[in-house]
């Protein structure tokens, strides 16, 4: 069972922990769905000051909507649009402190005006993103996109790849 834990440290020891829960829901599962569906929700009760926190999953030339926590959105994004597409073509970590002044910005749920995108990475290619909203402008900050690096890298480094580098 989950055990409820009070993240009362700093920032930085705060995510120290949640990266240990991660550890624990990951260990003996390999199941991908399980794994991501674990993820978000695990992100969702820690993060505060966010609307929607889940996963996009490389499928050909788009990203396609994976586990995550929040109101139902958009299923397929073109790599290279949106914040998201535009963080996996580039392979890298996305902060957006404003979504209205980021051209080509797709707007899921109205409420979001700040967003981060890490890319999941299996052999330097891009399997898919974790994508995070906010409600507040400016909400992340290096120390977000430091340990939400280290979350994905924890995952992807977890899975199995049998269908080669897809997640699915
Ligand atoms: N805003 C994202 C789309 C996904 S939703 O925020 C859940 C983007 O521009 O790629």
């Amino acid at each position: 069972m989950f055990s409820i834990q009070k993240y009362n440290g700093t920032k930085e020891e705060n995510y120290q922990l949640v990266l240990k829960q991660l550890g624990s829901l990951l260990e003996g599962e390999k199941n991908v769905i399980a794994n991501l569906a674990n993820a978000s929700a695990l992100l969702n009760q820690f993060l505060t000051d966010v609307n929607w926190v889940g996963f996009y999953l490389k499928d050909g030339e788009e990203l396609v909507l994976g586990p995550f926590q929040g109101l139902p959105a958009c299923v397929r994004i073109p790599i290279g649009k949106g914040v998201c597409g535009t963080a996996a073509k580039n392979k890298t970590s996305l902060i957006v402190a404003d979504v209205n002044k980021f051209p080509g910005h797709i707007a899921c749920d109205a409420r979001s005006q700040s967003e981060l995108v890490v890319p999941l990475l299996k052999d330097g290619e891009v399997i898919g993103v974790l994508d995070i909203d906010s409600p507040v402008q400016n909400r992340f900050d290096e120390i977000d996109q430091k340990y939400l690096e280290q979350f994905t890298e924890m995952i992807t480094a977890h899975l199995s790849f049998e269908n080669k580098k897809r997640l699915f």
